[in-house]
C-alpha cells in the first residue's frame, strides 16, 4: 500500500505472487506488459476522435471481418509489450491468422491468447470496448512453440482477464484465486485496486443476447428469451434486456450486477460467433472465479477440446442460476426434436 492508501496493480501482483513460488516473477512481467500496453491503447482510444485512427484498415482478418484501424494498432501494441516482457514465446490473436512467434529469450515459458480490441464495431460510436487476454504455460520445454503447445483447453489457463475502455478504464483479472478489479487513475496513470474479490450474484436481472437473430435461434433459446420477458413477481421477472454488441461491456455489467450473456448456436453459425481461445475461455475463467457459470450447451466452456486457433463455440455465461435455467430450457427442446 502506498502513502495514499491505494494499492496499485503492480503492488497487488507482487504480493499475490508470493503465493505462487513456481511463477518466479514471470507473471509480474506479463502483467506489467499488459498494464503498459493497455495504458497506451487507452490513450489511443481516448483520442480516437481527434486523430486519424478511426474507421477501417481496409483489410479483413482470417474470419473475413473488416479490421478497424484501432484493432490493428492495439494488436501491435500488445505484441510488442509481450515481446519485451521476455516471458512470452507466442501470441494467438484475433487479428493474426497464424501463431505469432516472438523473438527467442531463455525464459520464454508462456503463451498468450488475446482479442486486442473486443467490440470493435463500437469504436466509431464511442461505446465501451476492451482487450481480452488469456495466459498459458507452454507444454514443450524449449524451441519454437508448436500448434500443440498453443491448443490447450481453457482449464489450463494460468491467468486471464480483460481491460474495459469504458466511462473509466478498468483491468479485471484472475489467476484462479478469485477476481479483482483495478481502475485506472488518470492523474497518476496507475491501475488501483477498486473491486476486491468480485462475486457475481447467483441470480440477476439482466439478459444480454442479440435478439435480431431470434429467427435463427434454437427453440429452447427462444423459449428462454420469452421466459426472461414474462411477468412474475416471485422471480423478479421480466428481466431487463441489455445488449451493446461488445462482449466485454455486456459481460462486465452482468458480472458486477448479475445477469446472463448468451451467444447461441444459430442456423447460420452452428458454433455461434464467439471465439474459444481469446473470448470465451478467458471470460469464462473470470466469470467462474467470480462464482458464475460458463457453458456451451454441451459442456463447460473451459472443458472444450481446442482444435483450432480461431475455433468458435456457443456460450451461455453469467449468474449461475440463470445459466442453469437457460440450459435446462435449451436441453428440454433438444430432447423433443
Ligand atoms: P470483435 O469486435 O472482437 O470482433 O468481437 C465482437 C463480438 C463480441 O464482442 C460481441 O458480443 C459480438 O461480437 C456481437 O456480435 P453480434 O453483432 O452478432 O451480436
Ligand atoms: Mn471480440
Ligand atoms: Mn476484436
Amino acid at each position: 500500500m502506498n502513502n495514499n492508501g491505494l494499492i496499485t496493480l503492480e503492488q497487488f501482483i507482487v504480493d499475490q505472487e508470493s503465493q505462487y513460488p513456481d511463477a518466479k516473477g514471470a507473471l509480474s512481467k506479463i502483467f506489467r506488459a499488459i498494464e503498459l500496453a493497455s495504458k497506451i491503447v487507452n490513450r489511443d482510444v481516448r483520442k480516437a476522435g481527434l486523430v486519424d485512427i478511426l474507421g477501417s484498415q481496409g483489410e479483413t482478418n482470417i474470419q473475413g471481418e473488416e479490421q478497424k484501424k484501432l484493432d490493428v494498432i492495439a494488436n501491435n501494441i500488445f505484441i510488442s509489450a509481450f515481446s519485451r516482457s521476455g516471458e512470452v514465446c507466442a501470441v494467438i490473436s484475433e487479428e493474426e491468422d497464424e501463431i505469432h512467434h516472438l523473438p527467442k529469450t531463455e525464459n520464454e515459458k508462456y503463451i498468450i491468447a488475446m482479442d486486442p480490441l473486443d467490440g470493435s464495431s463500437n469504436i466509431d460510436v464511442n461505446a465501451s470496448i476492451g482487450t481480452i487476454f488469456s495466459v498459458y504455460k507452454r507444454k514443450s520445454k524449449s524451441g519454437t512453440p508448436t500448434l500443440d503447445d498453443c491448443l490447450q483447453a481453457g482449464n489450463q489457463q494460468v491467468a486471464a482477464g480483460y481491460v474495459i475502455y469504458g466511462s473509466s478504464t478498468m483491468l479485471i483479472y484472475t489467476t484462479g484465486n478469485g477476481v479483482n478489479g483495478f481502475t485506472l487513475d488518470d492523474g497518476i496513470q496507475e491501475f488501483c485496486l477498486s473491486h476486491r474479490n468480485i462475486k457475481t450474484p447467483e441470480d440477476g436481472n439482466f439478459f444480454s443476447v442479440n435478439e435480431g437473430n431470434l429467427s435463427d435461434f434454437p427453440e429452447g433459446i427462444v423459449d428462454y428469451i420469452s421466459y426472461c420477458k414474462e411477468k412474475d413477481k416471485a422471480t423478479n421477472r421480466p428481466y431487463s434486456a441489455r445488449y451493446i454488441g461488445s462482449m466485454i461491456a455486456d459481460l462486465h455489467r452482468n458480472i458486477l450486477k448479475g445477469g446472463i450473456f448468451i451467444y447461441p448456436p444459430t442456423t447460420k453459425a452452428p458454433n455461434g460467433k464467439l471465439r474459444l481461445m481469446y473470448e470465451c475461455n478467458p471470460m469464462s475463467f473470470v466469470v467462474e472465479q467470480a462464482g458464475g457459470k460458463a457453458h456451451t450447451g454441451e459442456c463447460p466452456v473451459m472443458d472444450v477440446e481446442t482444435t483450432a486457433l480461431h475455433q468458435r463455440v456457443p456460450v451461455f455465461v453469467g449468474s449461475k442460476n440463470m445459466v442453469d435455467k437457460a440450459l435446462a430450457m435449451h436441453h428440454a427442446t433438444d430432447k423433443k426434436s
